[in-house]
């Protein structure tokens, strides 16, 4: 059983659990992820792995409430189990002693790059951030993300807090005036589809995770189909990083809506139960 041992609450949208997990804990590498259900019948989600800590045996995940299992798992307390909890998964990511490298990170991508970027820390790399989110109330961990990074970039859409500009703005300007070797980006997918237009005519190398649908995440059912450099690739086991430049981002786009119907009936029918189940508490 995978218990949860605290839960916060980061942003209106966002929760941030800690799990036992002693032997996730102790494999798990930057860039890699889980797999998570929270009910015995529930779907299987992938989440990335945000921290980790071995002698606690603890793994710390984000998650974004967007559909009916986030949902669902916001319901747990500190305490209850879930069903399964599955990982590591994934290639960890590539870590080297680069010099001047950046990580973007848009809304929930900052638990993401996380862990990149203390381990690009740890091997010797001057690490830059850029995090930002719509607006100052989606932004998180500014000071967890200030302890692993050399400079540490805040940004919003709409300059609530932070500088107001979209992430690609410093990444140009960074791109300009300093030498950098590696980017990655990790959030939206429209937003790494844009980290890698900005970066391409500076000939910057530059690291997407992509964020396909994925249901068994062992390589086996083909749900996370990707095609990077006219090959095709599962993103669970090939990935989830590959090369920006490379990605066919439209059939990524295309991918991501095509369980868009059944989400919204699962979406309906957890919404139908908890009404249901509030008003059989009332009786
Ligand atoms: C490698 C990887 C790492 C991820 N890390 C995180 C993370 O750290 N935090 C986080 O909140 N989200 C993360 N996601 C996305 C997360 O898996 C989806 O938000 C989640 O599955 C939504 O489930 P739902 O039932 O709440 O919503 P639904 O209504 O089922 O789906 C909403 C949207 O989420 C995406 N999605 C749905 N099911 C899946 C699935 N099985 N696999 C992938 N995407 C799906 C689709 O774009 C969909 O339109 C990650 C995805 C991948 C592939
Ligand atoms: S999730 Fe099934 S092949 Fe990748």
């Amino acid at each position: 059983m995978y218990r949860i041992l605290s839960k916060a609450t980061l942003t209106p949208v966002t929760t941030e659990y800690v799990i036992e997990a002693p032997e996730i804990a102790r494999k798990a590498q930057a860039g890699q992820f889980v797999i998570v259900r929270v009910t015995e019948h529930g779907e299987r989600i992938p989440l990335t792995i945000a921290d980790n800590d071995i002698e606690a045996g603890t793994i710390t995940i984000v998650a974004q409430e967007i559909g009916a299992t986030t949902q669902r798992m916001k319901q747990l307390s500190p305490g209850d189990s879930l069903a399964s909890f599955t990982g590591p998964l994934g290639r960890p990511s590539e870590m080297e002693n680069y010099g001047n490298v950046v990580l973007v990170g848009g809304g929930l991508g900052i638990a993401a790059i996380h862990p990149i970027c203390r381990s690009l820390r740890a091997a010797g790399n001057h690490v830059i951030a850029i995090i930002g989110a719509r607006t100052g109330e989606l932004l998180f961990w500014e000071e967890r993300m200030r302890a692993v990074t050399d400079e540490l970039i805040v940004v919003t859409d709409d300059g609530s807090y932070g500088r107001k500009a979209l992430t690609t703005i410093p990444l140009k300007e960074l791109c300009e005036e300093r030498e950098i070797a590696r980017v990655w980006g990790v959030g939206p997918a429209i937003m790494m589809k844009f980290v890698a237009l900005t970066t391409k005519p500076y000939g910057v190398k530059t690291i997407v995770s992509l964020n396909s649908v994925m249901v068994d995440g062992t390589g086996m059912c083909g749900a996370c189909r990707v095609s990077v450099g006219g090959r095709t690739f599962f993103a669970c086991v090939d990935g989830p990083e590959f090369d920006a430049h490379q990605v066919d981002w439209d059939l990524l786009f295309s991918r991501q809506r095509y369980y868009l119907e059944e989400e919204k009936r699962a979406l309906e029918l957890f919404q139908k139960e908890q009404i249901k189940s509030g008003q059989e508490d009332a009786r």
